[in-house]
């Protein structure tokens, strides 16, 4: 099934009716081609509670030719504030590629064609938030972030050149829908939850490394302009 998201002037979006804890969810995005610039596309996760968790991809759109950022973030017990920005090694606008994310107990891995490209770890033993207990909703969202999306905010959406299109594909959840009145997903014996998944193989960890070293252009973990104090969950452990 393909659909699309068309956004002419406020923003538009699409969400699942279930909620699910722990899975992995995937996604084929074909990017707004062209002038993108100043739109956001988002798939997410959100647990739209007051403390909320989230998952985040957002595509930070660009002008014709100039590269896209993926933005990824991680909010825990409403918290936020741990973006990673990273440019692609291919053109989104031209073909369809597979964001997903793994979730489980242990970790998040975000992946791009199934290449992580970021991990993060529960760190709870430590005393630090990690989604583990709330729920969330998928949702996919294109608006209007023209206040900071592109080249930080100088470059404004052209309207001139709507409707911007992103479209969509092959919306995969393997993952553990919630019931209020079962609430039993974390102990479950799903795929995800087996001990192979709490960890990175030695091939998807040099994949990761590489994509780190290649591709990375913004970690939150390193801004010691905004973060006098380097975060706890970048600095306690692997
Ligand atoms: C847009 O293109 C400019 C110039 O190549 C680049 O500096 C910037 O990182 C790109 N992406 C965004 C979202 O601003």
């Amino acid at each position: 099934m393909t659909s699309s998201l068309v956004f002419i002037c406020a923003a538009s979006g699409f969400g699942s009716k279930n909620k699910y804890l722990f899975g992995h969810i995937s996604m084929n995005i074909k990017l707004v081609p062209q002038d993108s610039a100043g739109t956001v596309t988002a798939f997410y996760l959100s647990s739209e509670t007051s403390k909320h968790d989230e998952l985040d991809f957002e595509f930070l759109g660009n002008f014709s030719g100039d590269p896209y950022i993926l933005q990824t973030n991680v909010y825990a017990n409403g918290v936020g504030d741990k973006e990673q920005r990273f440019y692609l090694w291919f053109d989104p606008t031209t073909d369809f590629h597979n964001y997903s994310l793994l979730w489980n107990r242990q970790q998040v891995i975000f992946k791009v064609d199934g290449v992580p490209i970021r991990v993060f770890k529960n760190k709870e033993a430590l005393g630090l938030a990690y989604p583990s207990s709330q729920a969330m909703k998928i949702y996919s969202t294109l608006w209007n972030g023209d206040s900071w999306a592109t080249r930080g905010g100088l470059t404004k959406i052209n309207w001139a050149h709507s409707p911007f299109i992103a479209t969509y594909q092959n919306f995969g959840i393997d993952a553990c829908q919630w019931t209020d009145s079962t609430s039993n997903c974390p102990a479950s014996n799903s795929w995800w939850s087996q001990v192979s998944f709490d960890t990175l193989g030695s091939k998807a960890k040099s994949q990761l490394k590489w994509v780190q070293q290649n591709y990375m252009i913004y970690n939150y973990c390193t801004d010691t302009k905004r973060f006098s104090t380097t975060p706890a969950e970048c600095t306690s452990g692997n």
